[in-house]
């Protein structure tokens, strides 16, 4: 849960590696640092907070000539975010930057005091550079090279690692390895870039080489060495995305809100190719895929979750195929008794997260089929799974994932009908109505400057209170529960998703005047029936927001969405009405809506 940079070449190191670490903020946010070596110097920056403040710290410096340097920005999981938790973390004479979590590093850690090593930080990265200086002491000799050293080390690691070290014993290479956590090397000419995702090197690298789990090397002289446990390894670069426009603002005031604006056009983007005249395709699909599949399994984390959630309802009710959803971090513990007639579906925007990935791969162990849906190609879920689907998305840069969710439900949407046609259980009117709705999605998501008005001016009676309850019933359950935890991610208050007829259960007895209630209630799917739900809520007092096509006279506030007949199409509309009240709440509230407290983009560990 850290972003990483790396750079071996002749041009000026110290912007390159902060220009890069710019691009990785998303992945952390606490803490960042950078070292370089050239001309025999060593030096080393560190700055707790954001990265503006490294950039402070660093401004009269600036590195000439043929030099390493490595850089990281930090989200804490061992230690606070200190200066001196922060990385790189320095031995003797050599530095190391590492992303992802060494298990074992107790055990080293004791190992290493023992021997005399003095820790500075509360870090498990700090073992590695101690090890490494460790191994290249000892016996003195000769043979011992720093390239010896490193492979020794981390042959000695447990957990998940993406680490980059540079030392004075080998002033022109960079060592590097990969074990669970992201990273990629990009070339251009003799220069040589490392980094945790291709935004922070496009533009400067013209090629790039996905590093896969287990591999490892240094960069030396222009060149890549790249090993596995087989030894020496080929390795075939690819051409590198040169578009990063599609990261910045636009104009907008922040990325989540620029993200909430393009769902419409992505969308268009995420059908292109597969919503077509009487049937949904997926070119990328081998349709054996769902052969002698019988059942679908999907496993997800936080907003990714709540669409395979939604997209449950769609799979059990056009595909007839029973699909059970499972929290990721669940399921690796519980020690799933799995069928070999599952299709086994993850679901990640960034495709890195550690738990999606881990159960991913314990379903491959027992032997299932496997299909991601994702965001980012070449991303460790995508090449883990047999097949993948991408979102097209764009890169998302706000924390709290917005266009990322409409994508995938809209994924999973065409492919509960594309199972539907393979299992023949939808008709060809049905189909046809599909289709259709499918295809007035992008206008469902347009955001009508009347609504986004609507929602500054509401959002100023929602600040306080203690606390939201978003209630909806079918589909737009899991957009309850996707609109409260918008809405905590970005506003720090209290908020929770229900289902409308589970309030009665429990939950009501927190009603009461300072409790506010968002409906969700489409006119499309058991509009009577929720109503119900709230009109008990309503004589509990309770200050109500109503979104809904129809209008409620009990509600205190009430949003209007469009009517259709299509639950679907009202998932999306209201869907942005959620989105919007959380990003105008959080912007009263003076809140980092793209960088929430406490959050990362992509949680690469357990
Ligand atoms: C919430 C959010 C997170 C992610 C979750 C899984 O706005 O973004 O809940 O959905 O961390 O991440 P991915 O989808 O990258 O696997």
């Amino acid at each position: 849960m850290c972003g990483i940079v790396g750079y071996i070449g002749n041009n000026e190191k110290k912007e390159i590696l902060l220009d890069g670490l710019q691009e990785l903020e998303y992945r952390g946010y606490d803490s960042a640092g950078i070292a370089i070596i050239e001309n025999k110097q060593l030096k080393n920056f560190k700055a707790v907070g954001r990265l503006k403040n490294l950039r402070e710290k660093t401004k009269d410096y600036s590195s000439e000539g043929f030099g390493v340097s490595i850089g990281h920005t930090r989200w804490a999981t061992h230690g606070k975010p200190t200066e001196l938790n922060a990385h790189p973390h320095m031995g003797a004479y050599s530095f190391v930057v590492h992303n992802g979590i060494i298990e074992n590093y107790q055990a080293l850690k004791k190992e290493l005091q023992a021997e005399g090593a003095k820790f500075l930080s509360q870090t498990d990265t700090e073992t590695i550079v101690h090890l490494f200086e460790k191994n290249h002491k000892i016996n003195n000799n000769p043979n011992n090279t720093p390239w010896k050293a490193f492979q020794d080390t981390i042959k000695r690691l447990e957990g998940a690692y993406a680490t980059l070290l540079i030392t004075e014993a080998d002033e022109q290479s960079i060592y590097f390895a990969k074990n669970g956590s992201p990273m990629l090397i990009g070339f251009k000419d003799n220069d040589i870039y490392f980094a945790s995702s291709d935004t922070p090197i496009i533009g400067k690298a013209t090629e790039v080489y996905y590093l896969e789990d287990g591999e490892f090397g240094y960069a030396h002289n222009g060149k890549l060495h790249l090993f596995n446990v087989d030894g020496q390894k080929k390795f075939t670069k690819q051409a590198l995305a040169t578009d990063k426009a599609m990261a910045q603002k636009d104009g907008y005031r922040f990325f989540m809100e620029k993200e909430i604006y393009e769902q419409s056009t992505v969308m268009n983007d995420t059908m292109m190719g597969r919503v077509l005249d009487g049937k949904i395709d997926f070119e990328e699909l081998d349709p054996t895929l769902f052969d002698n599949i019988s059942n679908i399994k999907i496993c997800a984390c936080g907003t990714s979750y709540h669409s395979a959630l939604a997209s449950s309802y769609l799979f059990e009710r056009l595909a007839k195929i029973p699909c059970q959803i499972e929290i990721a971090s669940e399921f690796r513990y519980k020690e799933p008794l799995l069928r070999d007639d599952t299709l086994f579906i993850t679901i990640s925007q960034s495709g890195e997260t550690a738990d999606t990935l881990e159960a991913l791969k314990m379903a491959k162990r027992a032997g299932l089929k496997s299909l991601s849906i994702c965001n980012v190609d070449n991303s460790s879920i995508v090449r883990e799974s047999d097949a993948a689907v991408l979102t097209r998305a764009g890169i998302e840069k706000g924390v709290a994932s917005t266009k990322a969710f409409a994508t995938q439900t809209m994924v999973l949407w065409m492919l509960a009908i594309y199972v539907a046609q393979a299992k023949k259980t939808i008709s060809k009117e049905v189909l046809e109505i599909e289709l259709l709705a499918m295809r007035q999605t992008p206008k469902a998501l347009l955001v009508k400057e009347e609504l986004h008005s609507k929602m500054t001016r509401l959002s100023k009676r929602y600040l306080h209170g203690h606390g939201f309850f978003f209630i909806g019933r079918d589909l737009f359950f899991p957009l309850a529960l996707e609109g409260a935890l918008k809405l905590k991610e970005i506003s720090y208050l209290h908020a929770e998703g229900y289902p409308s007829g589970e309030m009665k259960h429990g939950p009501i007895a927190l009603a009461d005047a300072e409790l506010f209630t968002i409906a969700l209630m489409p006119k499309s799917l058991h509009y009577d029936k929720i109503k119900s739900n709230v009109e008990e809520l309503c004589a509990r007092d309770v200050t109500l927001l109503a979104i809904s096509p129809e209008a409620f006279d009990l509600a205190d506030d009430f949003v209007q969405t469009t009517y259709s007949s299509h639950p679907m199409l009202e998932f999306f509309e209201m869907m942005v009405v959620t989105q919007l009240l959380a990003l105008e709440i959080s912007v009263r509230l003076g809140n980092d809506v793209d960088m929430p407290r406490n959050l990362a983009k992509s949680v690469t560990v357990e």
